[in-house]
């Protein structure tokens, strides 16, 4: 057995595939495309469910991959076994309806112990209890010993509702020294010593959701090998996280920890967890998850705080995640280019969302040190559950880390309360996801022969093929219902890549319907919904298609816009900008890109003009079909996040723009008339949003503005042309006024402050000054006062005004008054009171504020008694 390296085994794996009449496709995103009972792509075969059911037809019956898998049931387990992870890549071959049993399981054993050269002498087989068929071939044909096919009545393989089917799994035995030594450890025991390498579902059922198993009409094949344990095979490690593919990430966080890897069972487990998560986070945001408080994000923040926390273990307080993605990246580079592409973006992410986490590390342990104070001096030694969950849900403090801090301390949390505060929570989330499946119900399509049907732009009639309502197929559909339609031909384009579905009319000689929305199906194949409003349709019917052309005109400008504004981004922004996100409507374009700080105007103009640019240049847009490896020859964009098929679209602006792209567009520059960005802002995570506008949506916002300026100049008594020399103008004045308003004040100052020491009285030898003013704002009041208390030498000054309904209060004191017991702080405080408020403040300066106008008098009359009461 040779040392193989990850990226080798990988291409290994697929090149064999190939060999054997597979098309081979490129990993799936990490987030499942319509299919609501899946949170992330979890097996290689996620994305082939309905290949598997029937339920719509493959693009070849036999398909190979290397899908990248999240999976989070066992997360507890991942650093304290060899094997666990979050995220790993799933090797698989599978067959839809064409080979089976014999065919599978030769290959793999092909596979296994001639181009890995596994020694068969290592290998175990076990099968399913009552599976004969598979016994016959691994004994007859393979020549395995009877002794080595273990029969398990468990070997049945599913994950939640769809395929599934009984399986037959290959092991490796690493011999005794890997084991627990215990006298009846064998193949299925939970030790390090017998490794499940590869797993053969012979896919048979379709699970509901009730649990009611129902026989498929093909038989088909799933098949699932991990490429971590696998890789840990061949390069002879005693675990995956020891392997080309994780240990560069363990060798860094063990230099950032200042550990030693093997030195110690806790350090390692942390250590093997962060070099896990950051895989995990790394390729969830480079497939567009971004940290949330639900679903996927949460997965990811979840994920990512674990990370974090081990850190803490290690000691590690500081910021760390971030340099480790380029650990990753370089791993993956061979693999998943993309991530390379979206490298900064990534970090980025990770940045913000570790900076948050850290602010909610400490005040989430102020907040716990508080409660364990109380609970000690209370002498009790149990955080309750709402507490503890309260934490974790409001503040999103780690319950595991509540729970170690409180051991920490010889206390316990209340945990069953803290889990049925969970429980209700997760109940909560799953009836909200319930809401949303119900939408995407599609009837059985199996019948579809998708090769046939055609999206033809121009094309003006189409047969009705499929009709269904509430997901249930309908051969005759009335006026009223609202119902979805496939046709052999369609001009209508469907929602995708950002851009929002065609609308118009299907007009048959027995009806008419208004479509209000065109999808796409999981694939690729168009449907129309949309409401019946005259007559009936009849499945066969033949239909007029009468989109609506001025909307898609106008999606049209607006998307192609979208790429002239995605390479002007470039061109001034720089290459860093990536697309990640875009919404291409009728009446505007939305595009979210990455960038770290705010776009200046002078960019914005910038932007602007070179889209207008490429406008007025009156470009040729041209649209070329071609092969995927082509288009990226031909240096197109991909953009965020999307899935290409094999043929793929280059849609390309002379040579301003090349982007791949199944969307609408206009056919020359020129028509998109004119561009007008009308904002731009951060919406979070290091991403930033343009709006813009185009044609006649252009023409519009700049014809509201022009109407807005003539209003204001209407009311400034000028004209739209003289507005700017008006508004200064009336600025200058303003300025003036103001000017002469202050002046006005200090003379007014000036004569109160001369008024006030008129009446100085005096009190065992301080001089007192009490009095109301005219001047009604505390800042006001708060410069007489002083003014006041400079001409005194030994004095106390307390002076009150009135504003609106409320009364403010000002005392100041000299040092020399201070000698003599004045407290400018308690004078305020007494005097404040008499009028329904409160306040304080230090011995020589202190205001306050009332409530009671009316009592003014009487307060400044208690004010002398104050004063006398603390120079007594
Ligand atoms: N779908 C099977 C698994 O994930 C092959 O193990």
């Amino acid at each position: 057995m040779n040392y193989i390296s990850g990226n080798e085994l990988r291409k290994k794996f697929l090149d064999f595939f190939k060999s054997k009449d597979h098309l081979i496709l490129q990993s799936y995103p990490l987030i499942p495309e319509n299919d609501p009972t899946l949170l992330l792509v979890g097996a290689g075969m996620a994305p082939f469910k309905p290949f598997f059911t029937g339920k719509m037809n493959p693009p070849h019956p036999r398909i190979s991959t290397s899908q990248k898998c999240v999976r989070t049931g066992d997360i507890e387990n991942v650093g304290r076994t060899a094997r666990h992870h979050t995220f790993f890549e799933m090797l698989g071959n599978f067959s839809f309806g064409d080979y089976f049993k014999k065919e599978a399981i030769a290959w793999a054993w092909e596979f296994i112990t001639e181009h890995l050269e596994m020694p068969k002498d290592k290998l175990w087989i076990t099968i399913h209890t009552e599976d004969d068929e598979a016994f016959a071939i691994w004994h007859n044909d393979i020549h395995i010993p009877a002794d080595r096919i273990i029969r398990m009545a468990d070997n049945f393989w599913e994950i939640g509702p769809g395929p599934c089917g009984p399986c037959s799994e290959i092991y490796f035995d690493l011999g005794e020294e890997r084991g627990c030594n215990k006298s009846d450890c064998a193949v299925g025991c939970d030790c390090d010593r017998f490794l499940e390498i590869w797993n053969l579902v012979f896919t048979q059922y379709d699970r509901d959701e009730a649990g009611n198993y129902t026989p498929l009409a093909k038989k088909n094949i799933d098949t699932g090998a991990g490429l971590e344990r696998i890789a840990s095979v061949l390069q002879n490690k005693r675990s995956n996280f020891e392997t080309d593919l994780l240990f560069p990430l363990i060798e860094h966080a063990a230099k950032v920890a200042n550990v030693e890897y093997g030195s110690n069972s806790k350090t390692d487990i942390s250590l093997k967890v962060i070099a896990d998560h950051i895989r995990s986070m790394t390729v969830m945001i480079g497939d567009g998850i971004l940290p949330s408080n639900e679903g996927r994000g949460y997965v990811l923040r979840r994920i990512l705080r674990r990370a974090v926390r081990h850190a803490r273990l290690l000691g590690i307080e500081k910021i760390f995640l971030v340099p480790m993605v380029d650990i990753v990246n370089t791993i993956f580079a061979e693999a998943y280019p993309d991530l390379v592409e979206k490298q900064s973006y990534i970090k980025k992410v990770i940045q913000l969302e570790e900076e948050r986490f850290q602010t909610t590390l400490v005040q989430g342990m102020e907040l716990l040190n508080g409660h364990i104070q109380k609970l000690k001096e209370l002498n009790i030694s149990e955080l309750d559950g709402a507490t503890a969950f309260k934490l974790y849900d409001t503040f999103g403090f780690p319950w595991e880390l509540t729970l170690e801090i409180l051991e920490e301390h010889d206390m316990q949390l209340d945990k069953p309360n803290f889990d049925s505060a969970m429980k209700e929570q997760r109940e909560r989330a799953r009836a909200a996801r319930q809401d949303h499946e119900d939408q995407l119900i599609i009837p059985d399509l199996s019948h579809l022969e998708t090769e046939k049907l055609i999206v033809d732009e121009h094309a003006e009639n189409g047969n009705i093929i499929l009709a269904w309502k509430n997901g249930i197929l309908a051969d005759e559909v009335h006026d009223g219902e609202d119902v979805a339609f496939i046709l052999d031909v369609t001009s209508f384009h469907a929602e995708g890549g950002g851009q929002i579905g065609d609308t118009g009319f299907l007009e048959s000689s027995l009806g008419k319907m208004k479509i209000t929305a065109t999808k796409k199906l999981v694939n690729g194949t168009t449907y129309h919904v949309g409401n019946v409003t005259e007559g009936l349709f009849r499945v066969g019917d033949l239909v007029k298609l009468k989109v609506d052309d001025n909307r898609r005109r106008d999606i049209a400008r607006n998307h192609t816009a979208t790429h002239l504004l995605h390479a002007a981004l470039k061109q001034v922004l720089g290459t860093h900008v990536n697309q990640s996100g875009s919404l291409v409507s009728s009446e505007r374009l939305r595009f979210d890109f990455s960038h770290f700080s705010q776009v200046t105007s002078e960019q914005l103009l910038e932007i602007e003009k070179l889209v207008n640019h490429a406008i007025l240049e009156n470009i040729s847009v041209t649209i070329v079909e071609t092969k995927q490896d082509k288009a990226k020859e031909m240096g197109a964009v991909a953009l965020f996040g999307e899935k290409y098929g094999e043929t793929v679209r280059v849609v390309s602006v002379g040579s301003v723009s090349k982007e791949l792209c199944g969307g609408s567009h206009v056919m020359n520059t020129s028509e998109i008339c004119v561009f007008k960005i009308v904002s731009e802002a951060g919406i979070g995570s290091g991403i930033r949003r343009i709006e813009a506008v185009t044609g006649s949506g252009a023409m519009e916002y700049i014809n509201g503005r022009d109407r807005m300026l003539l209003s204001t100049a209407i009311k400034l008594k000028s004209r739209p042309e003289e507005l700017a020399v008006k508004v200064e103008s009336v600025m200058n004045r303003v300025k003036e006024l103001e000017n002469e308003l202050a002046a006005l004040t200090s003379k007014l100052a000036h004569s109160e402050v001369m008024d006030l020491l008129s009446k100085v009285q005096e009190v065992n030898g301080v001089q007192v000054v009490v009095g109301q003013v005219s001047i009604n704002d505390i800042e006001g009041l708060r410069t007489i006062a002083d003014m006041v208390r400079d001409r005194l030498q030994c004095g106390v000054v307390t002076l009150g005004s009135i504003h609106a309904d409320k009364v403010n209060f000002v005392a100041m004191a000299t040092k020399e008054a201070i000698h003599k017991g004045i407290h400018a702080g308690n004078i305020v405080k007494e005097v404040s009171k008499i009028t329904g408020g409160g306040g304080g403040g230090r011995p020589d300066m202190a205001q306050a504020g009332g409530k009671q106008p009316e009592k003014i008098f009487d307060a400044l009359q208690f004010a002398l008694e104050v004063i006398k009461n603390q120079v007594k």
